[in-house]
């Protein structure tokens, strides 16, 4: 069985969804931190396949190796962390005990069941500000904010344990700027409040519920000033842990790759391909830059494409076509309701 932590978030429910598909059988762990209860339900709803869900904070050290007495694990996929840049400015002890405690906590309980293999969400925020496009998993590592240096940070210790046991099989998969929704309407991304990252924003001009965007910056050296980003399909970024999972299953080591399609766009272009997806206008302003924003960041990712055999597919139209849908089936955001009892099981009690 798969261990997925977060799987009830954005991108974690996305790849239930495609382990379920690919015959996998998953223990889904989440505290709801920065999810909903119905998500669960909606995994069960797209896939027609019975799953393991127990709520619990990865934190709770007794409850997460109670998974592991219950349940024969074989590899781990780690989604469960904060994730909003800003608020780790805000509030890093939060950041760094949530993102990487329970990191130290779950590797150590995942060493004491001898089981050894682990595909964790690290991000291209490792990259810092490079001006080396497209960017290879070879270029240097920087942070520049507390969110940023947690990834780090369990990329080194993730590295150090490989070292120390050579048994250790783990993929650092680094995601470019995931986006889009499933295609059938029923999951993706729902922010609490005001948004941060552009496509949920551009979503709510779109809808009405905010009456314009603020675009940071258009002095930027792309071609039309502004910030340009390798948007990828939350689809083709599960498909991409699927493949991952495939490899460390069976191989030794640790290695990073890149999960981006190599394609950059401007925030110009990303609410051009908005407005044709949805047919709304996106009223924008030009604000100054956002500070901590780079210029460019775009992937080469054709480690993934040589050593896991996977390519993203999905177009940016795919992606803005998908988010229009997610939002149009759900006008007020997912709906907060009980798990439904038949559908999934949890076991483990404290
Ligand atoms: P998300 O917030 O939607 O999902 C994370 C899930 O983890 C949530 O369901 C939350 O409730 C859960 N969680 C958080 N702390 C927990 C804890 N202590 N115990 C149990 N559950 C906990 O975020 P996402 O966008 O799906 O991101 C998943 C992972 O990918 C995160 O580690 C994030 O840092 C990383 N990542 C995300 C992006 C992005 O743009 N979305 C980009 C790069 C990397
Ligand atoms: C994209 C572009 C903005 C909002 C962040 C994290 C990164 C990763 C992905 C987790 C930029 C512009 C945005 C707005 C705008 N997450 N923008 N108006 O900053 O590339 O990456 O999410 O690992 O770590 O930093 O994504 O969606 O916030 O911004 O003009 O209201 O849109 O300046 O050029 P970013 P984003």
């Amino acid at each position: 069985m798969i261990l997925i932590t977060g799987g009830a978030g954005y991108i974690g429910s996305h790849t239930c969804v495609e382990l379920l598909n690919a015959g996998y059988e998953i223990v889904v762990v989440d505290n709801f931190s920065n999810s909903n209860p119905e998500v669960i339900n909606r995994i069960k709803n797209v896939t027609g396949k019975d799953f393991v869900f127990v709520e619990a904070d990865l934190l709770d050290q007794e409850k997460i190796e109670g998974i592991f007495h219950i349940y024969q694990i074989d590899a781990v996929i780690h989604f469960a962390g904060f994730k909003a840049v800003g608020e780790s400015v805000e509030i890093p002890l939060t950041y760094y005990h949530n993102n990487i405690t329970s990191t130290l906590l779950l590797c150590s309980i995942m060493d004491k069941f001898n089981v050894k293999k682990m595909v964790f969400s690290s991000s291209a925020t490792v990259y810092g500000d490079t001006d080396l496009v497209p960017i290879q998993e070879n270029s240097p590592l920087s942070a520049t904010n507390p969110y940023g240096n947690t990834k780090l940070m369990v990329e080194q210790i993730l590295k150090d344990l490989s070292t120390a046991d050579d048994s250790w099989s783990i993929a650092l998969l680094r995601y470019f700027n995931p986006i889009g929704a499933h295609i059938s309407g029923l999951l993706g991304e729902n922010p609490n409040g005001i948004p941060n990252n552009l496509l949920p924003y551009i979503s709510k001009v779109a809808s009405g519920e905010l009456e314009y965007l603020n675009v940071f910056g258009n002095d930027y050296p792309t071609k039309d000033g502004t910030g340009m980003r390798d948007y990828i399909h939350v689809v083709d970024l599960s498909l991409g842990h699927v493949k991952a999972l495939n490899k460390i299953l069976y191989s030794k080591g640790i290695e990073a790759y890149n999960l981006g399609t190599g394609n950059g766009y401007t925030v110009i272009e990303v609410i051009n391909a908005y407005e044709e997806a949805s047919g709304k206008k996106v009223d924008y302003k030009i604000t100054p830059r956002r500070p901590g924003d780079i210029a460019i960041s775009y992937a080469d990712p054709k480690k993934a494409k040589r050593e896991l055999g996977w390519a993203a597919i999905r177009s940016l139209d795919d992606m803005c076509r998908d988010s229009w849908n997610f939002v149009q089936v759900n006008p007020n955001g997912i709906k907060k309701t009980n798990i439904d009892k038949k559908l999934v099981v949890s076991s483990v009690k404290k």
